[in-house]
């Protein structure tokens, strides 16, 4: 067996992670011959809990996991990591306004940036889960000035993966005969999950669908609004869904998205589809070893770009946000 992958977790003791630590040590990640060694963060009153998670780690006896370390301090849990999933963010509570909960997360994301930035291994990609992914994301990079940016990402695999399942459903055909699907813009509601770019069995799936009115009033909202679906459902958020998300973003950045298909990621644009610089935003990707590309050339109508361009103002108004409070 190689040298362990250093993989840090944030929110380790949260939700989300019950799934995914559990699959990080099994060998979802990286396969059954690379062991990973977990750094796994928490607030102070979080870790006596996920001092129980460890103890269940333990008890799975993975051999894929190589050791487990927790912590409090960003600077000593990210030292040397080669990966960081960054889950742990504050949530939204009743009566917080956005700029409560982006000065909120933005101490959480400030602290990280640096920490990574002062501690992490020089190929340490950096994956934003918690919420609002792609502007913690853009506080953590800001905050990082030696890592280069190509190196922060955030979440939107989860959208694409709903996307993937709505359409198939629609179709009546398996999740593998649905390629090429993209989610445009912000991991929030105002997202644009894009069909007429996606395939369904090699052909168009807008074409094939011939549904304008299902596209506009059930598959987006649906796509868009199936978080929230999940809360009115489970009576909390979803989570195993978003670990499974979570590891296939970072999986497919290390190992390669599949041949002939692209998957969503938000990244820092470079300006590709008037998207500004600036702002990290989700678009269709292809990555190869370990460096991720935007995926050039698609036809984007008027529909999809008034939606794409309605996200990206979204970025941009939180971004100016977090500029104003100081954060980047
Ligand atoms: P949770 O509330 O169960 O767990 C979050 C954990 O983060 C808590 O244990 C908390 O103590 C910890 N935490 C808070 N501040 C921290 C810090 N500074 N350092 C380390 N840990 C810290 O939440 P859950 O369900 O696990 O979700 C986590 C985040 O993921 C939320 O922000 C949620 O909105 C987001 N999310 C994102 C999705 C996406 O597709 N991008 C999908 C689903 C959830």
């Amino acid at each position: 067996m190689s040298t362990p992958v250093k993989v840090a977790v944030t929110g380790a003791a949260g939700q989300i992670c019950y799934s995914l630590l559990f699959r990080l040590a099994s060998g979802a990640l990286l396969g059954p011959d690379q062991p990973v060694e977990l750094r796994l963060l928490e607030i102070t009153p979080a870790l006596k809990a996920l001092e129980g998670v460890v103890m269940e780690l333990d008890d799975c006896a993975f051999p894929t996991l190589a050791k487990v370390e927790i912590g409090d301090d960003p600077n000593k849990v990210f030292d040397g990591v080669n990966l960081a999933m960054l889950v742990g963010a504050r949530p939204r509570t009743a009566g917080m306004e956005r700029g409560d909960l982006l000065s909120a997360n933005g101490a959480i994301f400030t602290a990280q940036g640096k920490a990574l930035n002062a501690v992490a291994a020089d190929d340490i990609k950096v994956l934003v889960t918690g919420n609002p992914a792609n502007t913690n994301a853009l506080i953590a990079m800001k905050n990082a000035p030696d890592i280069p940016t190509e190196r922060f990402n955030a979440l939107t695999r989860l959208d694409h993966n709903r996307a993937i399942s709505q359409l198939a459903a629609k179709a009546g055909v398996p999740v593998t005969a649905v390629k090429q699907m993209t989610i445009w813009g912000n991991h929030s509601a105002t997202q644009y999950p894009d069909v007429f770019n996606a395939e369904v069995n090699g052909q168009n799936a807008a074409a094939l669908i011939d549904d304008q009115a299902w596209i506009e009033n059930d598959f987006i909202p649906t796509v868009a609004k199936r978080g929230a679906a999940i809360i009115a459902a489970r009576g909390s958020s979803s989570a195993a869904s978003a670990a499974n998300a979570t590891i296939e973003h970072m999986r497919d950045w290390v190992l390669g998205s599949p041949a002939g298909d692209w998957i969503s990621a938000a990244v820092p644009s470079d300006g590709s589809y008037g998207v500004p610089e600036g702002i990290i935003s989700s678009f269709p990707v292809i990555t190869s070893g370990g460096t991720w590309t935007i995926v050039q050339d698609l036809d984007v109508n008027d529909f999809s770009r008034a939606r794409i361009d309605a996200s990206v103002a979204e970025l941009q108004d939180e971004a100016a946000a977090v500029t104003e409070l100081g954060l980047i």
